[in-house]
């Protein structure tokens, strides 16, 4: 279970470009369940599943994983419990464009105790899965958008970690690729995985078994 208690973030405190991104967010995740973050552009939800990935750190509040504050670990705990748990797929995509896909994939568990070399296999076939499998050893520059999202959920999923955040995963990809991300996100919940989700996607909102709606950094 994720519990977020009364979380905030504003930017540039203080300053002219002051920005409330969050204010006040309540919200529990519970285990093996999909949740769909969804509202207007600029609501927070970037913000929000960036403070729940651990990647940014909130203003204040408290973000719990099964009853332990993570917020009160140190930088290493932090840095090793994301390793360890999490895949992120993000909103910007971000791989790096001069490597193969297949080096994209790989290049990450190089900062773990894993052996990239034993995940090849593995990254090829979440590859053909996902119809990008004549696309591994390109350079990822030129990939089009959605082969480069594709790309960025094996990155994501790599790992097998227990908890996925994926940053509106579905806009680049067409509704082939859609309805191939919706079956990956459901068997991934049936196999006791839970992802949060921000969407603007109706159909991926109706495979969430909670929605939460947002609007200017709050719950509406
Ligand atoms: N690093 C930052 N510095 C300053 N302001 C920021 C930063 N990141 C986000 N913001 C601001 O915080 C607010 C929330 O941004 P966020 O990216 O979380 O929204 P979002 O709901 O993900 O929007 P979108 O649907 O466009 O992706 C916005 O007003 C944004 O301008
Ligand atoms: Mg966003």
């Amino acid at each position: 279970m994720i519990e977020v208690k009364n979380l905030t973030k504003i930017f540039n405190r203080g300053k002219f470009n002051e920005t409330a991104a969050l204010v006040d967010v309540s919200l529990k995740v519970r285990d093996r369940s999909i949740v769909a973050l969804t509202g207007p552009s600029g609501c927070g939800k970037t913000t929000l599943l960036s403070m729940m990935g651990l990647i940014l750190t909130p203003t204040s509040g408290e973000i719990l994983y099964d009853g332990e504050s993570v917020l009160r670990a140190s930088d290493y705990w932090r840095t090793q419990f994301r390793r360890q748990n999490f895949g992120f797929i993000f909103q910007h995509i971000n791989l790096l464009p001069q490597y193969t896909t297949l080096e994209n994939v790989l290049l990450p568990l190089y900062s773990s105790d894993l052996a990239p070399g034993e995940y090849e296999g593995k990254a090829r076939e979440w590859f053909s899965r996902l119809g990008i499998a004549d696309r591994a050893d390109h350079l990822v520059e030129q990939l089009s958008g959605g082969e480069q999202q594709r790309a960025a959920f094996v990155r994501a999923l790599i790992k097998d970690p227990m908890y996925i955040f994926a940053d509106e995963p579905t806009v680049f990809v067409d509704e082939e690729t859609s309805r191939l991300i919706y079956g990956i996100f459901s068997s991934l919940r049936d196999s006791g995985k839970t992802i949060v989700l921000s969407t603007h996607d109706p159909e991926l909102m109706k495979l969430a078994d909670e929605v939460f709606r947002f609007s200017k950094g709050r719950l509406c």
